[in-house]
């Protein structure tokens, strides 16, 4: 794993999990777990979403609309074998950070970051300050979780942060714009307000969900 924005005087680290042998046997031992507490303690945040909603969307990769099966049950998972995990953590469209307790080393808190998805229609025409959000460079945020016991201490923004970071320097450094979205369901009020503290704005509401999105425009 590498390091990626440590948070001072917080009890956690956030570190983005590589897709070598390394990152491959922490996502098996670790992340797994985490994965299926998440999916198990809170179903509403992973299914349905992104069966309705990442079918309006036009897809480039069924990687893509696999790994994004976030839409996922517990069930499904559990079932996952080994090969199935390492697909996830070394697939080159997915890129996953955490972060990590420093007193157990549990995972506290993740978010995705999947490229390879077309920028959702409803974006397109909407570029802030001049920008043409079509040419952006474009990940969707999934699989958005915080522990139970570690909620409401900022965990999550620190994860988003350093996401949205990663993210932002990978698209300035190809002399792109940087794009952001999520997708969240619209009885998930307390995500919709967590997005929005940590710099998303509301772009569209849909049938089910409400789309998120933060632009950062490369300064040229
Ligand atoms: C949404 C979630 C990831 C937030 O994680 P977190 O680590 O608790 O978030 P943070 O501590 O960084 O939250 C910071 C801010 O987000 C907002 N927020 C977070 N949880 C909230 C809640 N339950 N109600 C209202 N606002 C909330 C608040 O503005 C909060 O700031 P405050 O505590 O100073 O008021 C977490 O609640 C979670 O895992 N929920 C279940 C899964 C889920 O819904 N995922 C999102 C799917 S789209």
């Amino acid at each position: 794993m590498n390091d990626q924005a440590g948070s001072g005087q917080s009890p956690w680290t956030i570190e983005m999990i590589s897709r070598d042998a390394q990152g491959v046997a922490y996502y098996l031992e670790k992340y797994k777990p985490f994965r299926l507490l998440a999916l198990q303690e809170s179903p509403s945040c992973t299914s349905q979403m992104c069966d309705n909603s990442l079918l309006k969307m036009k897809l480039k990769s069924i990687d893509v609309i696999n790994f994004l099966a976030f839409s996922s049950t517990h069930a499904r998972e559990v079932a996952f074998t080994a090969a199935d995990w390492t697909a996830r953590v070394t697939t080159s469209i997915a890129t996953t950070f955490v972060a990590v307790e420093f007193e157990t080393h549990d995972i506290l808190s993740s978010v995705t970051l999947v490229n390879s998805l077309s920028i959702p229609n409803d974006l397109k025409l909407r570029g802030k300050n001049g920008g043409n959000l079509s040419e952006a460079k474009h990940w969707q945020a999934a699989a958005v979780y915080t522990i139970p016991r570690v909620r409401r201490r900022g965990v999550a923004s620190d994860v988003i942060r350093a996401a949205v970071d990663w993210a932002r320097k990978v698209a300035h450094s190809q002399e792109q714009d940087c794009l952001v979205t999520a997708l969240v369901m619209d009885t998930n009020s307390k995500a919709r307000i967590w997005y929005e503290k940590c710099g998303f704005s509301i772009y569209n509401c849909r049938d089910d969900a409400v789309l998120v999105a933060q632009y950062i425009p490369c300064e040229k």
